[in-house]
């Protein structure tokens, strides 16, 4: 969702902001834009669609060594070239590019910006009319800057130009994640490292009501009250190649074929010199004291969370719930009396799933995150991190995140077991290399999966999962992925859930797939496939070996029961991605969609 870009150096900037957007295009976008600042002033292109449109109208002849750059997704105002970022203020003195929502804005317009003719329809627009304004009532441009953040409630993370200084980029950051990257000569700003590794590898961390000040030589960094802050930089530990798709024709693909590799390090990551898996006895220690855990997520991350709830009861025996972040926020449950909070999020900075975090802390209550991205703002504001260590994954519709969650989740839920002394039939370690061993099986099989798409999605309008148990929740999985990137309206239902309702929208040749993992429900979810049969689906029956039935489509190499997810979601990744591809659609970016929203 919206990405930042900023250079300030010695050196052309266009190049360097429309790659760092580029770096950016996973997050999640419809417009783009660039404003670069030299003698002859600012000049500012911007435009609907993709960075490869923008580039069409970036003028080749403008150099210019200061730059700011955005990728936005629509929330105030649709999108539309004069929505897109950068954004001026009346006399052009002042561009800005921002990320994230102005809670306040209809506000600040009406008490201060009466007079002013808006030309977007956005909330960032009034931001940069109030430098203006607040420099008209003859503040100097810092104290501008200052008093415009002092006002402006919700978040931000934000860069800002003036035409009549070239030797400073005006940075501020509340909520929504921004880094700065330190160069020789150069800095940077990025809404990640990812955006920047192009020029280097060094970065400050930023906190919240925090304005940087970025020169080429120096980057200040000062409280909201103006007190000068001291921090040290660290270095980003990501590989460029981690971030290219290499001979992939697209990122999803890679990663889905990478999830043995990172089933694989993560049992690395968590073992010790024994071979014994083990976690940060504080973490255990947490869970343990814990009368009930609270599992906190959205997405793709709340149905990890649903499996990580049916592992953690089912192995430690803690009585758990799991939550949608942005329910949960509004809506909150009666706590028990010692509760502990587990947030799930691939990238560590969900707005919703943050809003919770702070609500319950603010109550005094522990929190552990579970993220692939280390020092992200979920990592940070949590008492406790495990990390995914999966990879950078780039793709909108997750997939590697979500296995490595499991996989990090059956870890958590075994080592609190084993902590308990209670008595587990499960050799983990063991049991994850056989499920990495199967899901290089499955990427084997893609063909196949393949043939699926086109067998049973080709003309497909809509399409249902169905599943009992563990299934269940990897059949919501599987409808989400599908309807992410192909558009065809997919559904994930508890299969004896079927006949009381959605039942009734079974037609002849309704696609209708069905997992059949599980030993204690396999003749239930047969009867549930059958009952659509009869109404005329044309039904896929996915099961596994040692279950499976005449007439069943795909048989999945045999694992671990409890650990069944991890290869079951695998076929739904590749059907899913090759419907999407047969259609035409943008695999890796889909409509409407960003990889990271860090709005509410
Ligand atoms: C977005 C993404 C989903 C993701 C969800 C939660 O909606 O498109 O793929 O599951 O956010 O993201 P998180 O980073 O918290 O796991």
């Amino acid at each position: 969702m919206c990405g930042i870009v900023g250079y300030i150096g010695n050196n052309d900037s266009k190049e360097i902001l429309l790659k760092g957007l580029e770096k950016l295009e996973y997050r999640g976008y419809d417009s783009a834009g660039i404003a670069v600042l030299n003698e002859a002033g600012v000049h500012l292109f911007k435009e609907k669609g993709r960075i490869a449109d923008l580039r069409t109208i970036v003028d080749e002849k403008v150099t210019a060594t200061v730059g700011i750059g955005h990728t936005r997704w629509a929330t105030h105002g649709k999108p539309s070239k004069v929505n897109a970022h950068p954004h001026q203020s009346a006399s052009e003195r002042f561009t800005i590019v921002h990320n994230g929502v102005i809670e306040n804005y209809e506000q600040l317009k009406a008490e201060y910006l009466e007079h002013v003719t808006l030309k977007s329809d956005t909330d960032t627009e009034i931001i940069v009319q109030l430098v203006e304004k607040f420099v008209n009532d003859g503040y100097g441009v810092q104290e501008a800057f200052q008093q415009t953040l002092k006002a402006l409630k919700g978040s931000y993370a934000l860069a800002l130009l003036d035409r009549e200084n070239s030797d400073v980029i005006y940075v501020a950051k509340n909520k929504s994640p921004l880094l700065i990257g330190l160069g020789d000569s150069f800095n940077v700003v990025a809404s990640d490292a990812m955006a920047m590794l192009q020029v280097t590898k060094e970065f400050l961390e930023l906190m919240d009501q925090e304005m940087v000040l970025v020169t080429r030589d120096d980057v200040k960094i000062f409280n909201l009250d103006g007190k000068l802050i001291e921090r040290m930089p660290f270095i980003a530990e990501l590989d460029a190649s981690d971030i290219e798709k290499g001979t992939y024709p697209h990122y999803m693909l890679k990663e889905i074929d990478e999830q043995p590799f990172v089933i694989r390090k993560i049992v690395q990551e968590y073992q010790n010199d024994n071979g014994e898996l083990v976690i940060d006895p504080t973490i255990v220690e947490a869970l343990n004291e814990a009368d009930r855990l609270y599992i906190i997520a959205c997405g793709t991350s709340y149905h990890a969370g649903m499996i990580g709830k049916n592992l953690i009861e089912r192995l430690a025996k803690i009585p758990t719930e799991v939550h949608v972040s942005s329910e949960f926020s509004y809506n909150m449950p009666l706590l028990s009396e010692k509760p502990l909070f587990i947030f799930i999020s691939q990238s560590g900075e969900t707005a919703d799933s943050r809003a919770v975090l702070v609500q319950v802390k603010e109550m005094g209550h522990q929190a552990l995150t579970i993220t692939n991205v280390p020092g992200s703002t979920l990592s940070r504001e949590a008492d406790y991190t495990l990390l995914l260590h999966a990879g950078p994954e780039i793709a909108v519709a997750s997939t590697k995140a979500y296995t490595a969650q499991v996989a990090v989740l059956s870890i958590l839920a075994e080592v609190t077991a084993r902590s308990k002394g209670l008595a587990l039939d499960v050799d983990l370690p063991h049991e994850l290399g056989i499920v990495a061993s199967a899901m290089e099986e499955l990427c084997d099989a893609r063909d196949e999966f393949e043939q699926i798409a086109s067998d049973y999605l080709a003309f497909a309008r809509n399409s249902f999962f169905i599943g009992r148990g563990l299934d269940y929740a990897v059949c919501l999985e599987g409808a989400l992925k599908l309807k992410e990137i192909s558009y065809i309206q997919a559904e994930g239902f508890a299969g004896g859930e079927l006949k009381h309702g959605p039942i009734a929208l079974i037609e002849e040749g309704t696609p209708v797939f069905a997992l059949a993992t599980q030993e204690n429900v396999n003749l239930p979810i047969r009867g549930n496939v059958k009952e659509v049969a009869a109404r005329g689906a044309n039904t896929c029956i996915f099961s596994m070996k040692g279950r499976e039935m005449d007439g069943d489509r795909f048989i999945l190499p045999e694992v671990h029961e409890l650990l069944t997810p991890l290869i079951s979601v695998v076929p739904m990744q590749f059907i899913a991605y090759y419907a999407a591809l047969h259609r035409g659609c943008d695999v890796d970016k889909p409509r409407n969609l960003a990889k990271s929203v860090t709005v509410e």
